[in-house]
This record gives C-alpha cells, structure tokens and sequence, in this order.
C-alpha cells in the first residue's frame, strides 16, 4: 500500500526544518542524544498492529505514560526538550520526538533517517505493558515487535543496535553501565561487543544477549558486526518504519475527514 503524508504547508516545513536544526544545537551542547534516542523508540514501540493503538503520536508527554516501568527517566527527556518545543507550535509533540531521535542518530556519526512530518498528537496516554523488558529473550522481543508492532526479525535486530549509544543507569532500570567504550558515537561496535561476549565494565542485557542466542538473529548480528553500511541502512529503513507505524492510517483518517 502506498503510504500517503498530508501536505504541510510551507510554513509548516519551514518549522519542521528550523526545529531539526535547534534540536541539533541542543542534542550536541546538552550531550543527550542516548536519552533523546530512547525516548523516540519508547514513543513510537506502544503500537499495537490489531488494535491500531498507541505508536508515535506524542503520548509521552503525559505523566501518566512517562510513570509505565520501563519509561522510568525519560520524564526528564520530555522536560529538557519542553522549552525548546514551544517555540515551534506547528510542529507536533510527535514529529518532534521522533525527529529528537533521528538527529540523536545523525549528530553521533550514524546514518541519514528519511522523515515524513506531520503526526498528530493523540490526547490519551498509550496502554501500558506494551514495551520490552531487560529480561526478554527472543520470543518476547518477537511477540512485541512482529506481533504486536507488525515488524520484523531484521527491524528487531538493527534497531537494537541503538544500544551503541548511551548507558544503563542505576536510578532508572537498576542496571549501571555502556554497552560499547565509545557510547557517544553511534557505530557498529554495540554488535561486536555482543557477538565477543562480557566484558568488564560493558553490559549486555538479556534482551541484547538474544540476538547472538537465537539462530535467526544471529546471522544479522554478524553481518552488521562486519559491514557498518549493512547496519546503517538497516537502521535507517527500520527507524523510519518505527516511526510510522500507525500513521499512514492517521492520515487516511484525516483525510476522510476532510472530504466530508
Ligand atoms: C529490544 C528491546 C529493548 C530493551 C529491553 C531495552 C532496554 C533498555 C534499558 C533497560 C535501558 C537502560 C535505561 C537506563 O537505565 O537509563 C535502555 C537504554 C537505552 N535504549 Fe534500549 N531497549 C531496547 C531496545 C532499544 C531500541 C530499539 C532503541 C533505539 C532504537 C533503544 C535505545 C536505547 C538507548 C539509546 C539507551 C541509552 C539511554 C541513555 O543513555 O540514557 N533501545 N534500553
């Protein structure tokens, strides 16, 4: 099916451009992109494919939502980024932490993410239990991310490699510690710390340790542990999945509305 995106005005690509740049400025001097990172995927990982609820829509800016288990910090993504969202009141609370993300990705060295504006914010919080757990082996990971989510084995693996950036803290999952020893630069070394196995002071979760586990993963983990291009444009096409997983229908929505 053909992916339809409304048609912003100029005006409205004009916002969406400015505020990539700000958030570029502010992710680089504040050292965030890790946190920005994580909430990107925690916004958009609610979507549920049968229901056709929850997903990218700007939820987590709902104290309700940022109290679920694993949203415990990124209470304090949604605050850092606040004074910076309200200069740009045309752009929605959805594009603009999904956009946080990508410029997360681009402003540590990964790849180009292609970007389609124009979400809507939804005024409810997203059902809570829908994220992954730390302790999640493959068959959790595939029930939330092609059962639920509607992706795939690949998009399981490659956006895993999201854990280049970034550490687990203490006060947020119990967990302390980076996944590679360069976590402010977003390469492949998060796949050939897996595939090499613990080492002091680097963390694999049990959820990270899956995808060397399982003979499906596997094979994806050491072709982007070799090939850096291979997991970049992985990682490109499947955060832009991520970040439209319920939106091509929003738009038919609204579409419909407006023909009425
Ligand atoms: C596959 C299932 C996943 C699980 C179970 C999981 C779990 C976690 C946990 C427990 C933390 C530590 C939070 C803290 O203590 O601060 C974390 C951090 C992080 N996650 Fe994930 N995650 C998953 C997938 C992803 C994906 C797909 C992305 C991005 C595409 C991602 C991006 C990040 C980043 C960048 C951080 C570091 C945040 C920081 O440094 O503040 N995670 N994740």
């Amino acid at each position: 099916m053909a992916k339809i995106f409304p048609n912003l005005s100029e005006e409205h690509k004009l916002a969406v451009d400015q505020a990539k740049n700000e958030l570029r400025a502010f992710i680089i001097e504040k050292q965030c992109a890790p946190l920005m990172l994580r909430l990107a995927f925690h916004s958009a990982a609610t979507f549920d494919v049968k229901t056709r609820t929850g997903g990218p829509f700007g939820t987590l800016r709902h104290k309700e939502e940022q109290s679920h288990g694993p949203n415990v910090g990124l209470n304090i993504a949604v605050d850092m980024l606040e004074p910076l969202k309200q200069r740009f009141p045309l752009v929605s609370f959805a594009d603009f932490y999904m956009l946080a993300g990508i410029v997360a990705v681009e402003s540590t060295g990964g790849p180009l993410i292609a970007f389609h504006p124009g979400r809507p914010d939804m005024d409810a919080p997203a059902p809570e239990g829908r994220l992954p757990f730390p302790s999640h082996g493959s068959n959790e990971l595939r029930n939330i991310f092609v059962n639920t989510m509607g992706l795939t084995d690949q998009d399981i693996v490659a956006l895993s490699g999201g854990h280049t950036l970034g550490s687990t803290h203490k006060d947020r999952s119990g967990q302390d510690g980076p996944w590679t020893s360069n976590p402010m630069v977003f390469d492949n070394s998060y796949f050939k710390e897996i595939l090499a196995g613990d080492k002091a002071g680097l963390i694999q979760l049990p959820s990270d340790k899956a995808l060397v586990i399982d003979p499906a993963f596997r094979p994806l983990v050491e072709k982007f542990a070799a090939d850096q291009n291979a997991f970049f444009q992985a990682f490109a096409e499947s955060y832009t999945k991520l970040s439209e997983l319920g939106y091509a229908l929003e738009i038919k929505t609204l579409l419909l509305h407006a023909i009425k």
